[in-house]
């Protein structure tokens, strides 16, 4: 396996994975609240990514031989003063996790750890599109400004985005 440090760094960015879903959750689920469909939709669809990221590095762990080791999960906010506020945050959020993914890859080269480098490459090309995504919606929004009209048609996009893992009985989009 890799060394402790880098390990311990691995399993901190699964949990840091789990509480960008957890976060993006509890936007879903404020959207919900206010009865805006796409938004929960696609914050949901951003739920299941930030899952996946998850388990693609508890998978490596493994693979490497290493021991993951879930710590607790951080209680996100649960409220927002607009649909934009939330998008902010999300933006943010993830310039935030292009930080600690580019801590990781620095910590990987500092440790001539190849492998490691190569595997967390999917996640720097990840990182910019994250951030592209979020940020679009936050441009949509700041466009859409107060016009009730702007937000709904914004709302109707983002409840098209497709969701990585497939739901039973679809989702709250299917309703829009
Ligand atoms: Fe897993 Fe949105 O970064």
């Amino acid at each position: 396996m890799k060394s402790n440090k880098m390990e311990d760094a691995l399993n901190a960015q699964i949990n840091a994975e789990m509480y960008s879903a957890y976060l993006y959750l509890s936007m879903a689920a404020y959207f919900e609240s206010v009865d805006l469909n796409g938004c929960a939709h696609w914050m949901k669809a951003q739920a299941q990514e930030e899952m996946i990221h998850a388990m693609k590095i508890y998978d490596y762990v493994n693979e490497c031989g290493g021991r993951v080791m879930l710590r607790a999960i951080e209680a996100p906010a649960s409220s927002w003063d607009s649909p934009l506020a939330v998008f902010e945050q999300a933006y943010s959020h993830e310039q935030y996790v292009t930080g600690l993914i580019n801590n990781l890859m620095n910590l990987a080269i500092e440790e001539g750890d190849h492998a490691t480098q190569i595997f967390l490459q999917w996640f720097v090309s990840e990182q910019v599109e994250e951030e592209a995504s979020a940020s679009g919606v936050v441009k949509r929004l700041r466009l859409a400004g107060e016009s009730s009209g702007g937000l709904f048609m914004v709302d109707r996009e983002l409840g098209q985005r497709p969701l990585p893992i497939p739901m039973p009985g679809g989702t709250a989009v299917s309703s829009v």
